[in-house]
């Protein structure tokens, strides 16, 4: 690839790739929706489950993403449609960047509406609204929230604004630097919440529920919810990891990098459950509650807390800024796309598909209210978008990604890729994401998709 057609710069150190795609990594659904798909799922043998599932099936297609993107140092679809004009791949595969491109745009029509919330429970927890709140107000609080559809659109178009703003600046600049602070600091924060909340809560009770095994939890629908979680946690399978391994330095082990990433991430989930669990068991809130949950438990844990209004106000800035550096993910894809392709300034760009997310993003959150029985298959907007993304595109657009990269790309092209000091990991890899991940990855996705 010619130097002009490189991406905004490289990462300088092999740390700022680790923090950069962890930034793309952590963020809501960590906080927010694993717990929740615990709690719905029967507890310790979903997160076995989905532990699994990030070993065999999200790291190893993680790395055929980074590796792709760094091969080639250009955006998905650009790489994607010069190798089928080379005939080294057929025309078909010009599809997966596509398909890629719009899960991540799906995603962050709901993914701000959400992060609208926590803008709106920062809100709350600064004013004080959160001091001494019981399970009861707690619940009244959330729903209240659902039912203002002209609060939600207040924060939604917040978070939008923010999201064009980092968006339509160079992904480089300063965005790692944010994350090099952040993520440490959002892991202690939580290591101290989960300290206050087995104190306080029923530590012993959630403890059990997170790690128990129990074969009756364990159904091809299970599955598939872990797998597509581990996909949705790690951004992967829509093309945002293949754009940071475009900026990603030569010489850092790809696998090294990876292995940090996906170990931050789960840490950063297991926490979170060590926060929310203990103190909901103790409050009696039904850990089957879906997307409320992290909601309804968080104000009660700050409503305890000693100095909880500057905490509570703290850990939602975190979460915000956590979702704003996945968030911004979600759009590089295209962005990057039509700034090369169409030498549309990045801000321009940013602000055409923000435009729409933004628009889109409104029925999301009318789905909680005026629109909550416009249903199709049983389902609201939000959450058939949540599922169509999650349970059909990610595992969809990994599969393509895996194939793509494990059966089409020259051998020898990622062979150089991987460039670690032993070959003998080139080939482990290789032949997990072959033989393991790939078919593992179809037969979870198809059975879930049948309802065996
Ligand atoms: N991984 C992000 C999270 O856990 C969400 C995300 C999904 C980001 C897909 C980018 C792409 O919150």
């Amino acid at each position: 690839m010619p130097e002009s057609r490189c991406l905004q710069g490289i990462w300088s150190s092999p740390w700022i790739f680790i923090f950069a795609a962890s930034g793309s990594a952590v963020g809501l659904g960590n906080i927010w929706k694993f717990p929740y798909l615990i709690g719905e799922n029967g507890g310790g043998a979903f997160l076995l489950i989905y532990c699994a599932c990030l070993l065999l099936v999200g790291l190893p297609i993680l790395m055929a993403e980074v590796a792709l993107g760094r091969t080639v140092r250009s955006n998905p679809i650009d790489t994607i449609n010069d190798l089928s004009e080379r005939r080294v791949i057929s025309r078909f595969w010009v599809l997966v960047p596509w398909i890629a491109g719009l899960t991540g745009f799906l995603i962050l029509t709901f993914y701000s509406v959400i992060a609208g919330w926590s803008i709106g429970y920062l809100e709350r927890a600064i004013s004080g609204d959160f001091v001494n709140i019981s399970q009861v107000d707690a619940v009244r609080m959330f729903d209240h929230l659902l039912a203002s559809p002209g609060e939600m659109l207040l924060w939604h178009s917040i978070f939008v604004a923010l999201v064009i703003l980092t968006v339509g600046q160079s992904v480089t600049r300063g965005l790692a630097a944010l994350v090099r602070i952040l993520l440490p600091v959002l892991i202690v924060v939580l290591l101290l919440l989960a300290g206050f909340s087995l104190e306080e809560g029923y530590s012993l009770k959630a403890i059990h529920f997170l790690f128990r095994w129990s074969w009756q939890d364990v159904t091809f629908g299970v599955v598939l919810s872990a797998v597509g979680h581990a996909l949705f946690s790690l951004s992967v399978g829509m093309g945002a990891m293949f754009a940071y391994g475009a900026y990603m330095s030569k010489r850092m082990s790809i696998a090294r990098a990876c292995s940090a990433v996906v170990a931050i991430d789960l840490i950063v989930a297991v926490l979170a459950c060590l926060v929310i669990f203990p103190l909901a068991f103790a409050f009696h809130i039904d850990l089957d509650s879906g997307p409320s949950l992290a909601f309804v438990s968080l104000p009660i844990i700050f409503g305890s807390l000693p100095a909880g209004q500057l905490v509570g106000g703290f850990f939602f800035l975190l979460l915000v800024i956590a979702a704003l550096t996945s968030a911004i993910s979600m759009l590089e894809l295209f962005v990057a796309w039509l700034h090369e392709k169409f030498y549309i300034a990045r801000f321009k760009a940013a602000l055409l598909l923000g435009g729409a997310v933004w628009f889109i993003g409104i029925a999301v959150l009318l789905s909680f209210n005026h629109w909550d029985s416009k249903v199709l298959f049983g389902l609201n907007f939000f959450e058939l978008l949540d599922k169509l993304t999650s349970l059909i595109m990610l595992p969809l657009g990994a599969i393509l990604l895996s194939l793509l990269v494990a059966w089409f790309i020259p051998r020898t092209v990622l062979r150089n890729e991987m460039i670690t000091r032993q070959v003998g990991h080139f080939h482990i890899w290789y032949n997990i994401l072959k033989y393991i991940s790939i078919p593992v990855l179809v037969i979870i996705t198809l059975a879930g998709w049948i309802g065996v």
